[in-house]
């Protein structure tokens, strides 16, 4: 990709609604050479395309925005990761790698990590109630789902630091320019983080427990004789590829709950005298401003889409962020606010491939907006709100890079 397209790309990754906007106004579909593919920007058309998993395959789902060097791509080749992961097969394959996590997310078990969740909300909070200020990206919302996608899936607390480090470097290598160098830094970051999952994946198969790990490994690889090197790549890399999943998804949507809530003055108010319309609040910021705004599918044959004929092989980005904000689906859907009654929005997705950890996304959201409004109504930003917000260079982990926030503390 060139520096143009790089250019191009970061313009849309910073706002891409009038994009998408004007996507939604065209007739058929637009095709994106940014995102290298035909943009998918109707509510309608979106839901269409993930109800046809035969039709539109996810092979391409994770496919990198920027590629890695040769140099890059030699060095995770050492590593153990490499099998197929869940958001990127189709059919019986999918299925296989996605019954571990229906077992290991379930109501119940998220219900079990609900005062762990609180827990370590609480102590976040605390670590910096006092000062009066804050950045609550780096000091909250980067910290709490790594702890808890960590403490689902057993990882002794003292490696989740480093396994959120390595799930950072791995996003970075695949979805931003860097040198080369630096590249190849990424690369052993991310091989170090499997290696890291590789231990705990043959400890659970000796001695299993009752965690999101040892269900991944009893369910991927039966057994208990020695991982076979296949068996090693698949487990690895789903082990990755939830863990990434878990905490850079909720991260985002932390971060741009608080930024739209901050930014809408009223409506934090609102929140802070009326707690129960938290839910409320959660979806219309995951609508709103969605942290997944699309993932890619490939067409699996000659079919017609949106009255456009596509032949097989043709990439798509079906693109949440936009079908949320669509003026068919919702009434003022570029108002933020969080007392509409009801908000079908596709931020989580939908169909074989919707997101099996949206309960413990929102349990996240929930305890947050519980701690945050009853111990720092006062909450507000360090600079004065107007001025633009940097998001992060992403199209599927959406966030502001930073919130410095003030309040005023007493005695
Ligand atoms: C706010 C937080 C989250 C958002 C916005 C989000 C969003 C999504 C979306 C849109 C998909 C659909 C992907 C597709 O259509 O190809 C998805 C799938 C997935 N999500 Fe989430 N997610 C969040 C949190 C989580 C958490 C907490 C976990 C795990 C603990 C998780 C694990 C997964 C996995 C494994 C898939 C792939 C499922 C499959 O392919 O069958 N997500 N997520």
């Amino acid at each position: 990709m060139g520096e143009d397209a790089h250019g191009r790309l970061a313009a849309l990754q910073q706002d891409p609604y009038p994009a998408y906007a004007r996507a939604r106004k065209e007739p058929g579909l637009v095709f994106s050479p940014e995102l290298g593919g035909w943009l998918v920007a109707r509510q309608a058309d979106v839901r269409e395309v993930l109800c046809r998993p035969d039709d539109f395959s996810s092979a391409n789902a994770l496919r990198p925005d920027v590629m890695p060097a040769p140099e890059a791509l030699a060095e995770l080749g050492r590593g153990p990761g490499g099998g197929p992961v869940v958001v990127t097969s189709d059919g019986a394959a999918h299925l296989r790698l996605r019954a571990p996590l229906t077992r290991g997310l379930s109501a119940s078990r998220v219900a079990a990590a609900v005062p762990y969740i609180a827990e370590r909300a609480t102590a976040l909070v605390d670590a910096f109630a006092g000062d009066g200020r804050a950045e609550l990206m780096r000091q909250y919302a980067k910290r709490l789902p790594g702890e808890v996608i960590g403490h689902l899936l057993g990882l002794d607390p003292a490696d989740v630091p480093a396994a959120v480090q390595g799930s950072y470097r791995a996003e970075e290598l695949i979805f931003r320019p860097l040198p080369v160098q630096e590249q190849i830094h990424a690369a052993r970051d991310v091989v170090a983080l499997q290696l890291l999952l590789l231990d705990y994946a043959q400890e659970r198969r000796q001695d299993p427990g009752d965690d999101l790990c040892s269900e991944v490994v009893r369910s991927i690889a039966p057994g208990t004789a020695a991982l076979t090197d296949e068996q090693r790549g698949e487990v690895v890399s789903n082990l990755q590829n939830l863990l990434i999943a878990g905490h850079l998804t909720t991260t985002a949507l932390i971060g741009t709950t608080l930024l739209h809530l901050l930014r809408h003055r009223a409506q934090w108010e609102l929140l802070c005298a009326d707690p129960s319309l938290i839910p409320a609040a959660i979806e219309e910021a995951a609508r709103y401003d969605s942290a997944v705004q699309g993932f890619r599918r490939v067409t699996t044959r000659p079919l017609t889409l949106a009255g456009v004929e596509l032949a097989a092989g043709e990439s798509v980005f079906v693109a949440y962020g936009s079908a949320n904000r669509d003026e068919a689906a919702f009434d003022r859907p570029e108002a933020f606010d969080i007392s509409r009654l009801t908000i079908r929005h596709l931020a989580f997705g939908q169909g074989v491939h919707g997101c099996p950890g949206s309960q413990l996304a929102r349990e996240q959201l929930r305890i947050t907006l519980e701690t945050l409004t009853r111990r720092l109504p006062g909450l507000r930003f360090a600079a004065s709100g107007e001025e633009p917000v940097e998001m992060l260079p992403t199209m599927i982990h959406r966030s502001p890079r930073a919130l410095p926030v003030v309040w005023e503390t007493i005695g």
